[in-house]
């Protein structure tokens, strides 16, 4: 249905207004956003700032008022909704299985409207329930009565993966999961992210999340207008206002570090002592300051050589920007170093 040479298509979102009727304000009001082909962009914004609304547009669970919504090209107001969602995998807040049908029917439900082979269609429904961590022999079968809120969650995300569309809308996908099992979802999410390279967009109140997943974060207000939409580095760097820095909160600098890893910064070719912890040049800048402050030290030995603290110090204050936003440059020592040592005191 859509362009899918880069794995994902490109979603491109004019003008678009969603005024419920006997509303006195528009709940989405002349939104305009592009979201390039297999990226994945993160909502943040406050309860009914319109974010659910502004995605049940994109797949026509609700109508627009007015405005454009084109996904690889094409305009999506133009296809017919069925045939449309059946193109656009969905994971809800409520997570919306039907209960009169078992979590394997439940996820190869999409495979099955698109004329899948009985054999494909339940090995992808194995794969997917082990890939969101619910064993398949214990769970095909179940009803979603019989499954917690969480577990229920996950078989959401399955479904939405199951077909394997260009297109995925996720809203607040992992929000009833305990921490354990939303950071093992978030980091598979990521490895397959990086594989499929899906356009995505995903609704969270987790900044954190935010940062971990996005390649971008639209930070919305109220009736979905956009504050600021750019990279997460770039977010973090330069917040556009108050507004935005609320949002993400005191510790910046700690969140940035773990943007970056340990072979992003330029190590010490030193002899190592046999003392010195030692970090993988795929930990986070914040994995190896945590290394270092467990271990009392202010370095760890890595594969290309000694990170020092001040050299994470250095990368946290001339992190250089890709995207629309210029960096901020502070001067090392009195800006980041500072806010650094101000977020490890807390
Ligand atoms: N069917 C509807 N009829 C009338 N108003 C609605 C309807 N659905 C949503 N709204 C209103 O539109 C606004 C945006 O709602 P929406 O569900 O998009 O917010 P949200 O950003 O997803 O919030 P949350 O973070 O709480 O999920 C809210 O003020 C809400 O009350
Ligand atoms: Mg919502």
């Amino acid at each position: 249905m859509f362009d899918r040479d880069t794995g994902g298509a490109r979603i491109e979102l004019r003008a678009l207004t969603k005024h419920y009727p006997g509303q006195p304000a528009p709940a989405v009001d002349n939104v305009d956003l592009d979201i390039p082909a297999g990226e994945l962009v993160v909502f943040v914004g406050p309860s009914g700032c319109g974010k659910t609304t502004t995605m049940k547009m994109i797949n026509r669970l609700v109508e627009p008022t007015s405005g454009e919504i084109r996904i690889g090209g094409q305009d999506v107001l133009s296809l017919h909704p069925d045939e449309l969602r059946r193109h656009i995998g969905y994971a809800i807040q409520q997570v919306g299985l039907f209960p009169h049908l078992t979590i394997g029917q439940n996820i190869g439900l999409v495979p099955k409207l698109l004329g899948w082979s009985a054999a494909r269609t339940a090995d992808r429904v194995e794969e997917l329930l082990t890939l969101v961590n619910l064993e398949p022999s214990a769970f095909h079968d179940r009803y979603p009565s019989q499954l917690s809120g969480g577990q229920q969650q996950r078989v959401g995300v399955a479904r939405a993966l199951a077909a394997d569309p260009p297109v995925m809308l996720m809203d607040e996908p992992f929000g009833a999961t305990d921490p354990i099992t939303r950071e093992h979802l978030q980091n598979e999410f990521v490895k397959l992210q990086k594989q499929l390279r899906k356009t995505i967009i995903f609704v969270t109140h987790d900044f954190e999340e935010a940062i971990k997943l996005g390649d971008r974060i639209a930070v919305l207000r109220e009736r979905s207008h956009i504050a600021q939409y750019d990279t997460p580095a770039n977010i973090l760097a330069n917040p556009a206002d108050d507004y935005v820095a609320g949002f993400i909160g005191q510790d910046a600098t700690l969140k940035r570090l773990a943007l970056l890893r340990v072979a992003d910064v330029q190590c010490e070719r030193q002899p190592m002592s046999a003392d010195m912890p030692r970090i993988t040049a795929d930990a986070s800048l914040r994995e190896a300051l945590d290394v270092m402050l467990a271990h009392g030290t202010d370095r760890c030995g890595s594969p290309s050589g000694v990170l020092t603290y001040d050299a994470l110090c250095e990368a946290v204050g001339t992190e250089p920007a890709s995207g629309t936003a210029p960096a901020r440059k502070e001067p090392v020592g009195a800006g980041p170093a500072a806010a650094l040592k101000e977020a490890v005191r807390r």
